[in-house]
């Protein structure tokens, strides 16, 4: 069974509590929430006063995805701040301190993970593969919700889960990006076991019937 991650980055930002205790009702696994400082990415999301004030409504796991540069300098806030899975990019800033940031990440007792853009090869994520508890491969550009899946990502991520299944099969695989009932499906058959999903699962009918189709 997969595990569904509800970005709110789609949600009702003036009425969040409610889409946040809306997502634990409906039988979701995680709430996926997405930083942005506007220079990794040209858009401006959640920072850590929200990231604190989530925390403080709910008990769900939160799957802090940093879309920031050099996210060494903040990591250790973020996982003060709440985060349970804490995500850098890896085309963020220099291995030396990328591995360090895992690092720092994981000796707060957060688990540690690393994202790949979809122009980053999966080779990009070797020096990795061992300081990471999950591996998010983008299947749009980062920075904004509702964009088009890309189905050419599907290669990328059954290397990373052969190589994975070598070095660290306790490693999960994420997919984020143009995730709904059509594209969910060849994601699980190529090896991601998270799926976040922004705009398909605030746009649900039935969001309960959605989570339940997705966890499949
Ligand atoms: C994009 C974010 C995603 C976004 C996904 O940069 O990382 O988490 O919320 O949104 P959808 O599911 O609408 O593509
Ligand atoms: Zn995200």
């Amino acid at each position: 069974m997969a595990k569904v991650a509800p970005s709110i980055l789609a949600a009702d930002f003036v009425n969040l509590e409610r889409d946040i205790h809306d997502i634990e009702k409906n039988g979701a696994d995680w709430i996926h929430v997405d930083v942005m400082d506007g220079t990794f990415v040209p858009n401006f999301s959640f920072g850590l006063p929200a990231l604190k004030a989530i925390r403080d409504v709910t008990d769900m796991t939160l799957d802090v995805h940093l879309m920031i540069e050099r996210p060494i300098r903040y990591v250790e806030r973020f996982v003060a701040a709440g985060a349970d899975w804490l995500t850098i990019h890896v085309e963020a800033d220099s291995r030396e301190n990328n591995v360090k940031a895992l690092e720092m990440i994981r000796s707060m007792g957060c688990r540690a993970g690393i994202s790949l853009k979809p122009g980053t090869k999966a080779e990009e994520a070797e020096p990795y593969l061992s300081l990471c508890d999950l591996i998010l491969v983008m299947t749009v550009q980062p920075g904004f919700g509702g964009q088009k899946f890309k189905e050419d990502m599907m290669p990328k991520l059954r290397a990373l889960r052969s190589r994975l299944d070598e070095v660290n099969p306790g490693c999960v695989l994420s997919v984020d990006g143009g995730i709904d009932g059509h594209t969910a499906p060849v994601c699980k058959a190529s090896g991601a076991e998270i799926l976040v999903t922004g705009s398909a699962y605030f746009k649900a009918s039935d969001r309960k019937a959605y989570v339940r189709e997705l966890q499949g």
